[in-house]
């Protein structure tokens, strides 16, 4: 079976203040991390084996995930020093198996997409047209801030066009892949490489079979606070969500798509709105809170008000869902 591959190591600039203790992929959509929603949906398309490609705050993700075997997966971890760019990466993760003596196909997703669609599928238009990578794409609206990714009829790529500002079509580059293992011998190792901006384009141009598997479903990129606000909202719905554990006050009233984590006590009468609070939060009595990202272990005293504000144990910042 195919093993996966997950980018996570990038430092999430678009999303600071809420990635300075957090790397993008660790922070909390509807009560999970976006890789464990990642790793449920690699695991139910048959994928069991999975490599994270860390860099940034690479410690974070080993004590959560460990071994895998919670999930009845095998996890490994490979570290860049330094950030060696999306096909860099991919190259040292896919170095900690023997990748050049495997006829398993590689699974890569962007660490920081919640996708609904149907990765088996793309493993089997894969198959079908004996490609060397397949895509995952979707239509946007707007494709100027993507790889865009024009194709022909039958869906085989003609270009790879990374963030452009007059984009030739709406199909982008929704960031999961299939690569055959001779893919990944060809990009260079120990290297700074960027799949999207070198590996792509010269594939295409050497005329290699590069596809696009085009699947309108659920999709987000979680890339700046508003999106990932409203990736956790997606998965909460209208009311709120609460994880295991965690305890609410008397008269709290929590709307707005709100969820909570593992182990968090709300306080009596608080009203939350809007927010993201993690695991093992204590929020005393009477709080009023809304668009905001609480921390996880972070402590907050009664009576407080907070309105679109980031809250760590460490750091109280403000925050713009705009
Ligand atoms: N390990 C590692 N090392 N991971 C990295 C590195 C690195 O040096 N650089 C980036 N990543 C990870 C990020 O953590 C993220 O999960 C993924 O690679 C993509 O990087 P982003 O920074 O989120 O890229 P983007 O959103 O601007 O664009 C990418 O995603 C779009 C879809 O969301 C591109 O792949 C576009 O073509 C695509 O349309
Ligand atoms: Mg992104």
């Amino acid at each position: 079976m195919a093993i996966g591959i997950l980018l996570v190591g990038g430092f999430g600039t678009r999303l600071k203040p809420l990635t300075n203790q957090t790397p993008k992929p660790m922070l909390p959509v509807g009560g999970l991390p976006v890789t464990e929603h990642q790793l449920l949906a690699a695991k139910k398309a048959g994928i069991n084996t999975v490599i994270l490609a860390t860099s940034y705050l690479a410690e974070v993700f080993t004590p959560y995930f460990g071994d895998g075997s919670k999930w009845d997966m095998k996890l490994l971890y490979a570290e860049e020093n330094e950030p060696l760019g999306t096909g860099g990466a991919i190259r040292n993760a896919a170095s900690l198996i023997d990748f050049a003596s495997t006829n398993e196909e590689f699974v890569i997703f962007n660490g920081d997409v919640l996708s609904g669609h149907n990765i088996a599928a793309q493993l089997d238009f894969h198959r079908l047209n004996q490609a060397d990578v397949t895509l995952h794409l979707i239509d946007v609206a707007d494709a100027r801030a993507f790889g865009c990714v024009p194709t022909d009829s039958n869906g085989k790529v003609l270009d790879f066009l990374e963030k452009m500002e007059n984009p030739v079509t709406n199909a982008i580059n929704a960031g999961c892949y299939v690569f055959n293992s001779s893919v990944i011998s060809q990009i260079p190792a120990e290297k700074v490489v960027s799949i999207e901006r070198e590996t792509f384009p010269q594939l295409v141009k050497s005329g290699r079979p590069v596809y696009g598997y085009n699947e309108q479903s659920y999709w987000l990129d979680i890339g700046t606070p508003a999106a990932l606000f409203k990736g956790s909202r997606d998965i909460v719905g209208e009311g709120f969500l609460a994880g295991l554990g965690s305890k609410i006050g008397e008269n709290a009233v929590i709307a707005g798509g709100t969820s909570i984590g593992q182990r968090s006590r709300i306080g009596a009468n608080c009203k939350i709105n809007n927010s993201i609070i993690g695991d093992g939060v204590l929020i005393g009595d009477g709080c009023t809170i809304e668009d905001s990202f609480i921390l996880h272990d972070s402590q907050i005293a009664d009576n407080s008000k907070i309105i679109g504000k980031y809250i760590s144990p460490k750091e109280n910042l403000p925050i713009s869902l705009q």
